[in-house]
């Protein structure tokens, strides 16, 4: 049998090792400790960063925006216009993390002078420990460690279509409002038009901000649901209707706001017969009631349980409710656990569940399969059923 071209391709190998071997020859008796990649991989993925706050500014009413910026002076990592930031929060002895969309624009992170990324707080109407804080407690020269670009809520033209319809309800707007800098800058590279729903004009968050972006590739449409005689935009909810007045054939829905709005949203979709695929929600935090989801078993909704918590050779023993999260129980009894979404996403907060039994939300069930198989929870959304015996991480 005769192989075309065989000599050629042996000859063609003996070229390359001589090559090498001169190569080796004529290189420095020093090792090269230089590492650009691992450079380039720790610039963009530094963990927890130091962050200091240099400008606290009130956006509209009900809110305030947070500007951070590296404690070193250094430039934030590289960000998706959409995605959160992570703040670690020292309150009475316990450290806890709350997820905020950055609402500043990828851009405005990478400046030569005073990089930055900022996240908008709005006070929630009840039960807001950590939003009040930040309301009313946090300053200029506060710092903080913080993780910065998490998630997966941003523009992916590989997948959406170049037309998108953000819908968003209260401090939801945030990512939009990244997403919308990011575009009046020329950095990203698609058509947006927000939908904007709020109950009265003074619970819109970012106005200022949102006007001076609106450019022919950015449209913010304010929608009031409230009784508001002298409002001259539309008025309602974001509904069928009005989401088809505002959308090109073929759209990409991006959606973010409070729960009950995605509950309402997923019908008025469907009226629309929105493909799955061209709709994208943000996750939305812990369930507000867990109880009202399909499944939990209501016979213990009113019951507190015990989790022994085992880290490393430690143990302990803490209450739980069953109508709060396994995170919530750890972070009221002291112990810190990793958390990043806090709404079943991310994985940071995985538990192994050696005895018991748990609820996960349905909204918020991210885990892999074999987690499922293997007895592992998110532990921001589980939620204890019986005694539990848990193991985390030592932090
Ligand atoms: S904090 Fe992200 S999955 Fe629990």
């Amino acid at each position: 049998m005769k192989i075309k071209g065989f000599l050629k391709d042996v000859t063609g190998a003996s070229r390359v090792t001589k090559a090498r071997l001169s190569a080796f020859e004529a290189a420095s008796p020093v090792p090269d400790r230089t590492d650009p990649i691992a450079d380039a991989a720790r610039e963009w993925h530094p963990g927890r960063l130091d962050l200091v706050v240099t400008a606290v500014t009130p956006t509209g009413k009900t809110a305030k925006t947070l500007r951070l910026e590296r404690a070193d002076g250094k430039k934030l990592p590289i960000f998706y216009a959409g995605q959160y930031l992570v703040l670690d929060f020292a309150l009475d002895g316990a450290v806890v993390s709350r997820p905020y969309s950055i609402s500043s624009a990828p851009f405005e992170a990478r400046l030569q002078e005073h990089p930055f990324a900022e996240i908008t707080v709005r006070r929630p109407k009840s039960d807001g420990f950590i939003a009040d804080f930040v309301n009313d407690c946090v300053k200029v020269g506060d710092a903080f460690t913080g993780l910065v670009g998490c998630g997966q809520f941003f523009y992916e033209p590989l997948r959406d279509a170049k037309q998108v319809v953000a819908l968003a309800g209260g401090v939801g707007i945030t990512p939009f409002a990244a997403m919308a800098k990011e575009i009046a800058n020329g950095t990203l590279d698609m058509d947006l038009t927000i939908l904007y729903g709020s109950v009265s004009s003074d619970d819109i968050v970012l106005k200022e901000a949102l006007d001076a972006v609106s450019c022919e590739r950015v449209r913010v449409v304010h929608v009031l649901s409230g009784d508001e005689p002298d409002w001259q935009g539309e008025r309602g909810f974001l509904t069928a209707e009005l989401i088809k007045k505002y959308s090109a054939p073929d759209t990409t829905y991006f959606i973010c706001g409070p729960q009950a709005m995605y509950t309402f949203l997923r019908e008025e979709l469907k009226k629309l017969e929105v493909p799955a695929r061209r709709v994208r929600f943000e996750v939305f935090g812990q369930a507000k009631d867990i109880a009202a989801f399909e499944g939990f078993p209501q016979e213990v909704k009113d019951k507190t349980f015990s989790i022994t918590v085992r880290r490393g050779i430690r143990e302990d023993v803490i209450p739980a409710k069953a109508t709060e999260s396994i995170v919530t129980a750890l972070e009221r009894a002291g112990i810190r656990i990793e958390t990043g979404c806090r709404s079943g996403e991310c994985g940071f907060c995985r538990t192994k569940v050696i005895a018991g039994s748990v609820f996960v939300c349905p909204e918020n069930d991210g885990r892999r399969a074999a987690d499922k198989d293997f007895g592992y929870v998110h532990a921001c959304a589980a939620y204890p059923t019986s005694d539990l015996t848990i193991r985390i991480p030592i932090l």
